[in-house]
């Protein structure tokens, strides 16, 4: 299969440079159609909306593929942009949610702050301070290391054992107890009275041959511990990708974080028919400013676009600093009204430039879509016209910008 995924791809089209600056329209005109203003963003300030019915239409359709399997629902990294309490406001009541996963402390603290009821996993490092923490939180820690005696000290602290997930490198080579250890660690932990295992897993390197090899040696570890009569408790490998080529890994419960969002994490996902995935987020700003570029009259840093005839220019106050990649200068289009619209020139910190054409069909206040839900505009289909991953279009957006629920 091709692979694609987190990285990015070959820049697939330099656009044509067609046009230059000038003419301006009004200033202080209305934006149409405004969705309300947000706390004390500027309503031209791009927002994220959150498609609330499409996020419950991709449990449905993740829990339909998993023959209803739990989910360990993974929102780390602020929910992939979405928003770490959003998305687990959003998902906790659904039944297949059984947890959540999260990389940093802080999002598990945070979401109990906001209160989150539902198992979380912490798959982050952590010291025995933070484990005291944690586990004080009833936040279950992902444990790979010999850390035996610090689970003992904290459990005697709080009278209870902390149930945690054992972590197993299978052979991607990050964290996890090598698969060659592992049956001696995960024997020595589940001995422990201060333990609970509730599961054990691994994570796929994606890579087509050697991903069988890492199910033959999860399952060869846990069929060791299994005979011992050791507890594993759920056994969990399967991401979004897993999700698609793996469904002899389901095991017991299954743990997406892209496909809950709506977006196939590789373009060949999207013809396979396994499931119906619906973009659950959008990032939208409004039109800042249009003007007329002459011939010769360029556009960006470094007269990043050159105009060669007349061409109307639009810009939007969105930049790479909220998350919208530079790449996008490489072939994205924006949506605005019914048309899509080449982004030209450069992706700056706070502005983006687009290329409307021989007439001013666009105006100052007009809604712009980087990416939505919609066919054409989808994250899916940036990924594609300019070769930024999903994941990067969608775990970069900025924590700070406004998020509306809607639908
Ligand atoms: C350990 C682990 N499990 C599951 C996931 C979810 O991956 P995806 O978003 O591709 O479904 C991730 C994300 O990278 C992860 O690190």
């Amino acid at each position: 299969m091709h692979r694609s995924r987190r990285r990015f791809l070959q820049a697939v089209s330099l656009l044509a440079s067609a046009g230059l600056p000038r003419a301006i329209l009004a200033a202080g005109q209305q934006p149409s159609a405004a969705p309300p203003l947000v706390g004390r963003a500027s309503s031209f300030d791009p927002w994220i909306e959150i498609h609330a019915a499409n996020l419950r239409h991709n449990v449905r359709e993740i829990a339909t593929r998993a023959a209803g399997r739990p989910i360990l629902a993974v929102i780390k990294n602020n929910a992939y942009g979405m928003g770490v309490t959003d998305a687990a406001r959003l998902l906790e009541p659904l039944t297949p949610i059984d947890g959540f996963a999260v990389v940093k402390m802080q999002e598990a603290i945070t979401l109990r702050d906001a209160g989150v009821r539902k198992p979380i996993l912490l798959m982050g490092p952590f010291d025995e301070a933070n484990l005291a923490e944690a586990t004080a939180r009833n936040v279950s820690p992902m444990v790979y290391t010999p850390v035996g005696d610090a689970l003992d000290r904290v459990s005697a602290k709080r009278q209870r054992a902390i149930p945690l997930h054992i972590c197993i490198d299978t052979g991607i080579g990050r964290v996890g107890v090598p698969h060659t250890q592992a049956v001696s660690l995960v024997r020595d932990l589940a001995a422990r009275k201060s333990v609970r295992v509730d599961g054990v897993m691994m994570t796929f390197a994606e890579d087509p041959d050697l991903d069988k090899e890492q199910i033959r040696r999860f399952q060869s570890v846990c069929g060791d511990l299994e005979q011992q009569k050791i507890v594993l408790g759920r056994k969990h490998t399967a991401s979004s990708f897993g999700l698609f080529q793996h469904p002899a890994a389901f095991f017991d419960m299954v743990r997406p974080g892209m496909a809950l969002y709506g977006v196939y994490s590789e373009q060949e996902f999207r013809t396979m028919g396994a499931m119906d995935l619906r973009p659950a987020m959008a990032l939208r700003a409004r039109v800042a400013y249009v003007k007329l570029l002459k011939p010769g009259e360029s556009a960006g840093y470094s007269r990043a676009y050159v105009a060669r005839e007349d061409v109307w220019v639009a810009t939007l106050p969105v930049g790479h600093a909220d998350g919208w990649p530079r790449a996008a200068t490489k072939g994205a289009r924006v949506r605005i009204g019914a048309d899509l619209y080449p982004v030209i020139a450069s992706v700056s910190a706070s502005h983006t430039i687009v290329e409307i054409g021989r007439e001013p069909r666009v105006k100052i206040g007009d809604v712009a879509t980087l990416w939505d839900w919609q066919a054409g505009s989808r994250p899916e289909d940036v990924s594609a016209a300019c070769g930024a991953s999903v994941y990067d279009l969608t775990m970069h957006l900025n924590p700070l910008l406004p998020r509306r629920v809607i639908a």
